[in-house]
């Protein structure tokens, strides 16, 4: 549960619409489609096994595996990574928020999308309000590490993820029945392979490694604290299909009413923030529907976030240790709340245009930390640690773990073998290189 509430967040309802909008639709979804088959389940199972193998996180695994520390470089990349990471995310966690408090107030009645949009950009322009709610984000995430209430909010999420999925069934059965709909469904399932560019293949697998939360050793972490006699194939399958599910169910939402209310689906960040409101007035119960919706996605950014953070919090403790000013968990999250806040200061300042030296590129920090993690960073950290697995660890400990059923145990265990020694490396390699231009 608390896997699935790591990889089901923001990156699938609001980061994956708009993704897959700029990125052609429906060739987009195919090519997403089968990185997750391919890659996102292989990584799923790796990180989960460098996790369970050896009971640590990201800073004690690599070194409790292969005895020696010469793997030591990327827990530091992972948690750079994660930092890099929560530098924009807590920004649209904050927009959720702000989002939250306009469905109380109604602030959306009425509003078409050209209005909607106009609100979305008076956000992103207004400093003190995105910064105030951003922070509110990242004090909440902090005060459920400081007091260590991740299993109750993972047994909250156990009613909240079922009632999210229900609320998004409703929704994309209301915009089935809006006028023009079966455009935005044509545009979502056709796969038009004039589209099909490097560029989308990257684009499909950075957005295939930031849903899963691959590639910066969340997983790593929540595989530790794995109970022995869970099954990390059964596990591995079972996030990877509801996560995936979500953020098909979040383009079947958005499209239809993409097209029917007029909005470019390649619009980008704004994306859902300009639709979502419109077909929330539309649902029966209005006022409570925005509500309710709000809090829900508000809530599974959380349990995003929380991971996020629970990564670098504790690799700030063990790294401590061993120096002369050893941290306890309370400090860290402090330390690591007060450098997030920094990142997301910069990141929100880049994004109001002042000071100008913070858009780099012309482009904005939030632009460069959100490209930079999921079709960088998260593709290669992913690309190490399955070397790691598959060519540096012993095979027999990977079959052991990677299947309580006898019969199909080593079969699972030979195929995976060959994915994470051949495929997935080689695959990636020729995807960054080709999606970056270098290599065509
Ligand atoms: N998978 C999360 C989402 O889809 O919103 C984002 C994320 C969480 C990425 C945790 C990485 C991570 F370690």
């Amino acid at each position: 549960m608390a896997t699935a509430g790591s990889a089901v967040g923001l990156g699938n309802i609001w980061k994956f619409p708009y993704i897959a909008g700029q990125n052609g639709g429906g060739a987009f979804l195919l090519v997403y489609i089968i990185c997750v088959i391919l890659f996102g389940l292989p990584l799923l199972m790796t990180e989960l096994y460098i996790g369970k193998q050896s009971g640590k996180s990201v800073y004690g695994a690599f070194r409790t595996l292969r005895k020696n520390n010469r793997w030591q470089w990327l827990s530091w990349v992972c948690m750079l990574t994660g930092l890099v990471i929560m530098g924009f995310y807590f920004v649209v966690t904050g927009w959720c928020f702000h989002y939250f408090t306009a469905a109380i107030t109604h602030a959306y009645k009425g509003m078409d999308s050209a209005s909607l949009l106009d609100h979305f950009h008076g956000l992103v322009s207004d400093f003190p309000t995105m910064l105030s709610y951003s922070f509110l984000a990242v004090l909440l995430t902090a005060a459920v590490l400081w007091f260590d209430v991740n299993k109750g909010i993972e047994r909250l999420s156990k009613i909240l993820m079922p009632l999210l999925l229900i609320m998004m069934f409703l929704m994309a059965g209301r915009v089935l029945m809006l006028d023009g709909s079966n455009i935005g469904i044509q545009f979502f399932f056709q796969a038009d392979f004039s589209k099909l560019t490097p560029q989308v293949v990257l684009a499909a697998l950075g957005q295939c490694f930031f849903s899963l939360s691959i590639g910066m050793g969340a997983l790593i972490t929540y595989g530790a604290y794995m109970p022995k006699e869970q099954d990390i194939t059964i596990t591995s399958v079972q996030v990877a299909f509801l996560d995936t599910l979500v953020a098909i169910l979040a383009g079947i939402i958005i499209f239809p009413a993409v097209f029917a209310f007029g909005v470019n689906p390649a619009e980008g960040p704004e994306l859902v923030f300009v639709v979502l409101p419109e077909i929330l007035e539309k649902m029966s119960f209005s006022w409570l529907s925005g509500i309710l919706f709000f809090s829900l996605l508000g809530i599974a950014a959380i349990t995003s976030t929380i991971s996020l953070m629970e990564v670098v919090v504790a690799f700030a403790t063990e790294v401590s240790a061993h120096t002369r000013h050893p941290l306890n968990r309370h400090k860290s999250v402090i330390l690591v709340s007060i450098t997030v806040m920094v990142m997301v200061t910069a990141c929100i300042s880049s994004m109001t245009g002042s000071p100008s030296w913070l858009i780099i590129g012309g482009h904005t920090l939030f632009d460069w930390f959100d490209k930079l993690s999921s079709c960088v960073f998260m593709p290669l950290n992913a690309f190490a640690m399955a070397l790691f697995v598959g060519w540096f660890l012993p095979k027999d400990g990977i079959a052991h773990q990677l299947g309580n059923q006898p019969g199909i145990k080593t079969y699972i265990a030979d195929c995976y073998i060959q994915i994470v020694r051949f495929l997935v490396p080689l695959a990636i390699i020729a995807i960054f290189l080709n999606g970056l231009g270098l290599w065509k």
